[in-house]
């Protein structure tokens, strides 16, 4: 579906990010994992090229570094990237169109932290860095790839934030997660009426709860409780948020942008 075409997945080193990277490789796209966590994006990219029988290293390129080999074999690559730091988003962009001589024309913006505390006890700090990751990381990463393309002369290109169920209806104990995906689908509209006349459609996927590492401080009896009220009576697999950002970034979409799309087991409908 993808054949050949160059997509960049921040958070790709774990749960949904991961599994976007999973399933553009399988439709043919090049992917970059982009992560702080570089070891997991390493890992992403060892699961999507295999690992090599014989033990041989990974292509892994650090940040602020440039590619000195293009003859890799390998079509993945991991990069370190912190979304809420222009320098190193901007230096990943440039590793990535070093190595593939083009910018990524897909883009699904992923990374995501949570800082969970109500209202009155949450400090500024836990509301700020949530805000920076969740939101100002998106707007980064959204900025370098259109200046990429513009660069390049690309006449279109796709990308799809992450939002949340919690960005449409709140969530207790996660006013700071709650205001930051909130603040991604109204970035993600007027994205979408700036960057249409360039051929940039911007769409975002609301994820339900969803079986990731975030989900690990939920504890059980709070788990039990929203599965019940989820009408599909489960959580997500990351796959499934995967399969409908990966629709979002094809030409099967290709109708739409500034949409925000729910992914919920019909929760909060
Ligand atoms: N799991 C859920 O239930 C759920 C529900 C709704 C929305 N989401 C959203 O889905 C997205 C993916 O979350 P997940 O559930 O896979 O969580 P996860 O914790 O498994 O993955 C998040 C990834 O983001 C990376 N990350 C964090 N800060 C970063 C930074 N500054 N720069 C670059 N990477 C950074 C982490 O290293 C991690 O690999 C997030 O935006 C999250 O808010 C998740």
């Amino acid at each position: 579906m993808f054949s050949g075409r160059i997509a960049l997945v921040t958070g790709g080193g774990n749960g949904i990010g991961r599994a976007i990277c999973q399933i553009l490789a399988r439709d043919g796209a090049r992917v970059v994992a982009a992560d702080m966590d570089h070891a997991a994006a390493q890992d992403t990219v060892r699961m999507l090229n295999g690992t090599p029988a014989s033990g041989e290293p990974m292509l892994v390129i650090p940040v602020h570094e440039k590619i000195e080999n293009n003859n890799s074999p390998h079509d993945h690559i991991s990069l370190m990237m912190d979304v809420t730091d222009k320098a190193s988003v901007e230096s990943a962009f440039s590793a990535a169109i070093d190595k593939f001589k083009a910018p990524p024309s897909l883009v699904a913006n992923g990374a995501g932290i949570t800082r969970p505390a109500f209202l009155m006890q949450m400090d500024e700090k836990a509301f700020m860095d949530v805000l920076d990751v969740n939101l100002k990381g998106t707007f980064l990463v959204t900025k370098a790839a259109v200046a990429a393309l513009v660069e390049d002369d690309a006449s279109s290109g796709a990308i799809v934030n992450i939002s949340s169920l919690a960005g449409k209806a709140g969530t207790m104990g996660q006013c700071n997660y709650s205001a930051s995906k909130a603040g991604v689908m109204a970035f993600t509209k007027t994205a979408a009426m700036e960057l249409a006349s360039i051929g940039v459609r911007v769409n975002c996927v609301l994820p339900g709860f969803t079986e990731t590492a975030m989900l690990d401080d939920v504890p059980e009896k709070v788990m039990k409780k929203l599965i019940k009220i989820t009408p599909l009576n489960r959580l997500a697999k990351p796959a499934e948020i995967a399969e409908v950002v990966t629709f979002l970034l094809s030409d099967k979409s290709s109708y739409m942008t500034g949409a925000c799309v729910e992914v919920t087991g019909g929760l909060g409908m």
